[in-house]
């Protein structure tokens, strides 16, 4: 007996997409520029081929000019720092994005905080890092699966979440920070949950707004959600399926998604959730960092 609604993901990816492409359109009517989007990827793994190829064909959708630098795994620090510079001084590319994770003989923190913080459309730089921590939204880029569940959390709750409760379980830089942070700016109560957190179903049964982002199957059972909760899912798991026959597998969140969704008022499914708000809200910053650039208003999303 699922009651919850369930938070359409793709949908939503879907109406952003549109305003980005409206958005980069109107920059090239009024101010003659072309959104640009670089994405540098390094090494072979197959995984992060096809995400950077999922980014680039989705930039060229939104209008945008796509460019993909593709290395091989054998490049040196030195050379990825040169093309990252040489991007950073093209006045034609406003966003770029470097796939992680890079091969093992490479450091990846110097090279994501050489990008300079105004095209760092991934919103990693200490520099956006620090506007967000800040309360500055305004002026930074905001990592881009954050500023999607947060996309999902208004559309339940809209911009105002004042007197409610929301625990994020997960503390990374890439997640769980921004999202505990963005879920602040919004007013809500936040609390920050993590491995060495005690007694965690019962902290997240205090929340109205429950986000789970730790790489764990599964592990939010039903009654770790309060009645009429929102759930936000964002862990992407994949697990063994042999019901769909010998070999096969499945993916699942970070929430026993069945159960739960009995107790939740509105919840987030995997796939299609969270999940497809990361390319967009990636479309989405570097429209925005490009009407900053030509020193047009930027849209909101
Ligand atoms: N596009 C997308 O939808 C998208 C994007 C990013 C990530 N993800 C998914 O989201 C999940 C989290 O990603 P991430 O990058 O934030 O992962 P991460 O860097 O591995 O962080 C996981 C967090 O979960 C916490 N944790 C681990 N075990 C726990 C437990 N038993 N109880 C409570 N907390 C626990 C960790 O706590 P400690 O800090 O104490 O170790 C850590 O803060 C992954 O499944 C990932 O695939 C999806």
């Amino acid at each position: 007996m699922a009651l919850a609604t369930v938070i359409d993901g793709k949908k939503a990816a879907a109406s952003v997409i549109e305003a980005v492409k409206a958005a980069a359109a109107g920059l090239e009517a009024e101010a003659g520029a072309k959104t640009g989007l670089a994405v540098v990827i390094v090494g072979d793994d197959p995984a992060s081929h096809a995400y950077v190829s999922s980014k680039s064909k989705m930039a060229k959708e939104c209008g945008f000019k796509s460019v993909q630098h593709t290395l091989p795994a054998e490049t040196t620090q030195e050379e990825l720092a040169k093309l990252v510079e040489s991007l950073n001084d093209d006045p034609s590319i406003h966003g770029i994005l470097v796939q992680l994770p890079l091969p093992k003989h490479l450091d990846s923190e110097p090279i994501i905080q050489s990008i300079r913080p105004e095209k760092d459309v991934d919103g990693l730089h200490v520099v956006n890092a620090g506007k967000l921590a800040t309360g500055d939204l305004d002026t930074g880029l905001i990592s881009c699966t954050p500023a999607g569940a947060m996309l999902l959390v208004r559309s339940i709750h809209g911009e105002d979440l004042s007197g409610l409760n929301a625990v994020v379980i997960g503390r990374s830089n890439l997640f769980g920070k921004p999202m505990a942070q963005l879920l602040l700016n919004a007013n809500a109560t936040v609390t920050t949950a993590h491995s060495r957190t005690k007694d965690l179903a019962s902290v997240a049964r205090g929340a109205d707004i429950l986000v789970a982002a730790v790489g764990r199957p599964e592990m939010v059972k039903a009654d770790w959600v309060k009645p009429g909760a929102t759930v936000i899912d964002v862990g992407i798991n994949r697990i063994a399926a042999p019901e769909r026959g010998e070999g096969k597998s499945r993916l699942v969140g970070d929430v026993a998604y069945g159960q739960a969704s009995d107790v939740a008022a509105a919840i987030t499914p995997v796939p299609g959730g969270v999940g497809p708000m990361t390319i967009t809200m990636l479309m989405a910053n570097t429209v925005i960092a490009a009407h900053r650039a030509a020193g047009q208003k930027p849209p909101k999303f």
